[in-house]
């Protein structure tokens, strides 16, 4: 069995290599692709360049190692060849941990404190309501719904939007664009954890900011394209949007001088939120590989159609 890895420079394939060489149950050859590689059995890829897959004739299963499939989907993937996914991985807890601490921030006004702090000054606010902060998760999937707990356990309330209609326990869920208004009016701090397609691209404009509670803030763990940048900027200007936390922008990095990065309402972190933690990737994908090696169902199979 021949399985090609293709990483980008700052993963260091060496490790990734080597660990499932080690893990793998079967006698694998594995190894960093390269254009006179042999072709592969299995790819396992984090943002691969067309030329991989364009050597690739007989693949029987695509691994992404990162739980977006976007820039992956949107490469021209070898016919009915599955793609599939991480599914959390240890990405559910840094997600929970990065929007606790975005939304905490905002409500508690930790944000407020620090510009005080830089100018000296030993002031002190009113407590906030709790209750005033209700929580709109865009995406309540795989990472949407253990964020939803580990906010549910620090007193927030929290509603969530998805694409198919059902009735979660402990939280009242809306679907579809049918939804997507009543869900932005019940929300004040708005969380986007969508995967990016063709109906979620955009989502985040002008049309959808206006319709939050006033003095709304704004958390973007998923993608930069999920966002009109122009629209955000227009409603933290105007006060729309009291701030946004960023984990993600169009262009990756933000370019130099981009309004991003000085804006005093934004606080922007380099792709940060979720890490892929090697050890829970390898392992998932390596029990995948397996699974398929004895003609068993593997777990995390994204729906090329949908787009996730
Ligand atoms: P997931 O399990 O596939 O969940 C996606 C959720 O979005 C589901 O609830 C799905 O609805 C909903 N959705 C999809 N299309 C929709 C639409 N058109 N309208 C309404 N809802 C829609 O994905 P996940 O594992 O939670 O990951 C979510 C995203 O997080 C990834 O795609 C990736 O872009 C991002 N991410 C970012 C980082 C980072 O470090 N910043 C790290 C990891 C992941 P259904 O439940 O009805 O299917
Ligand atoms: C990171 O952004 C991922 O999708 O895993």
């Amino acid at each position: 069995m021949r399985i090609a890895c293709y990483f980008p420079a700052q993963m260091d394939s060496g490790p990734w290599l080597e660990a499932i060489k080690t893990r793998m149950p079967f006698q694998a050859d594995v190894e960093a692709w390269h254009p006179n590689s042999p072709a592969a059995d299995y790819a396992v890829a984090w943002q691969p360049a067309q030329a991989f897959f364009d050597a690739q004739p007989r693949l029987k299963a695509i691994f992404a190692a990162g739980a977006g499939v976007d820039a992956l989907l949107a490469l021209k993937l070898p016919e009915g060849v599955p793609v599939f996914r991480l599914e959390d991985a240890g990405m559910a807890a840094q997600m929970a941990e990065y929007i606790a601490f975005a939304a905490l921030r905002h409500y508690r006004e930790f944000d407020r404190y620090e510009a005080h702090a830089a100018q000296g000054n030993w002031v002190r606010h009113p407590p906030r309501p709790l209750g005033d902060y209700p929580v709109g998760l865009l995406g309540y999937g795989v990472l949407g719904q253990p964020v939803a707990r580990a906010l549910q356990s620090l007193g927030f309330a929290v509603h969530a939007w998805a694409r198919t209609q059902r009735s979660p326990a402990g939280l009242r869920l809306f679907s579809g664009s049918a939804g997507l208004s009543e869900f932005l009016n019940a929300t004040r701090i708005l969380v986007c954890m969508l995967p990016l397609t063709a109906q979620t691209q955009d989502i985040i404009c002008r049309k959808t900011l206006e319709q939050l509670k006033p003095g709304a803030y704004f958390i973007n763990v998923a993608r930069g394209r999920h966002v009109v940048e122009d629209d955000l900027l227009e409603a933290l200007n105007n006060g729309q949007l009291a701030g946004a936390t960023l984990d993600v922008c169009r262009d990756e990095p933000a370019p130099a001088g981009h309004p991003f990065w000085n804006h005093p309402k934004i606080l922007l972190t380099p792709h940060i939120a979720a890490t892929t933690l090697l050890d829970e990737a390898v392992a998932q994908i390596v029990a995948n590989i397996d699974a398929l090696e004895r003609g068993n169902e593997a777990s995390g199979r994204v729906d090329r159609r949908l787009g996730y």
